[in-house]
């Protein structure tokens, strides 16, 4: 087991990639703060963990508060002692939005849950694990649509892309803290995602799918979570700052 009596936090867990990442951490060995607005859902989580060497211990909230991610760090450090592993996994999508199309509220929206949120979750983890001997493990989930520019809207996009910068800024300035920070970027992969998206683009979305290889199957959420617990594991030590594309290979189009 690479986790046992680590702490981690996981955040976007009601569902999703979020989800079966927290079953993953708790299943070897971690207690792991999962955090969501969907108070039940993440009961069910912890139902579902039962009998796992670690524990889920659930943290309702909304994602793109101060307050929030402030009080999932302090929450896991009352639990634990101390953080090891914190996971910015929540996000929402765009509709596909192009610039013309994104309204005001749509731009701040997701820059507040996708990046404004992980840098307040962050910024009080560094903080936390500066501290800690053992340093700590920063696992940002960004997008494909963080490395390029073809397969979001314009709001994902910038989200996602400033999300990869700050994961290498921040690897790069806690170095001599012991302190790593990579990022994932999933391409296609069977979630929720896509169930709150009820005004999709038709530019948008028709320019996407025109440069896409859709013979290539989507992803699971199993295979993105095994690389989120590869990058947090001692098995990844040299792997600082570091943007994992896992994507079955749609962007190699
Ligand atoms: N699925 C894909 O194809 C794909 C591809 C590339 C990247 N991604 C990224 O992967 C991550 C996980 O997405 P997913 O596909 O697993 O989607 P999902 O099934 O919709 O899960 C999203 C999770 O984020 C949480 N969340 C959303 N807004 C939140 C808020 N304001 N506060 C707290 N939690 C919030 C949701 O919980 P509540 O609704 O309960 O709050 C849910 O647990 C996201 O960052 C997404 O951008 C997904």
């Amino acid at each position: 087991m690479r986790f046992e009596g680590k702490c981690v936090v996981v955040t976007g867990a009601s569902s999703g990639m979020g989800y079966r990442i927290a079953l993953d951490f708790a299943k070897e060995g971690a207690a792991v703060i999962a955090v969501a607005r969907r108070k039940e859902r993440l009961e069910q989580l912890a139902k579902d963990a039962e009998g796992f060497a670690g524990k889920i211990l659930p943290y309702a909230g909304d994602i793109s508060s101060l307050e929030v991610n402030e009080g999932m760090i302090d929450y896991a450090v009352k639990e634990c002692g101390k953080l090891d592993v914190l996971v910015n996994n929540a996000g929402i999508m765009d509709e596909f939005k192009p610039i013309t199309e994104v309204t005001d509220e749509q731009w701040k929206r997701v820059m507040d849950v996708n990046l404004t949120g992980p840098m307040y979750a962050m910024r009080k983890a560094v903080d936390v694990m500066c501290g800690q001997e053992s340093g700590g493990n920063i696992v940002n989930v960004a997008s494909i649509g963080g490395v390029c520019g073809c397969r979001a809207g314009a709001a994902y996009t910038a989200s996602k892309h400033a999300l990869v910068g700050l994961t290498e800024n921040t690897a790069y300035m806690y170095v001599s803290n012991n302190i790593r920070c990579n990022v994932i970027c999933p391409g296609g992969v069977e979630t929720e995602v896509m169930n709150s998206q009820t005004d999709i683009s038709q530019k948008g979305m028709g320019v996407i799918m025109a440069g896409l290889n859709t013979a290539i199957p989507q992803g699971k959420p199993e295979d993105i979570s095994s690389a989120v617990l590869y990058v947090a594991s001692d098995d990844a030590k040299f792997m600082n700052g570091s943007t994992i594309v896992v994507d079955g290979g749609v962007s190699c189009n």
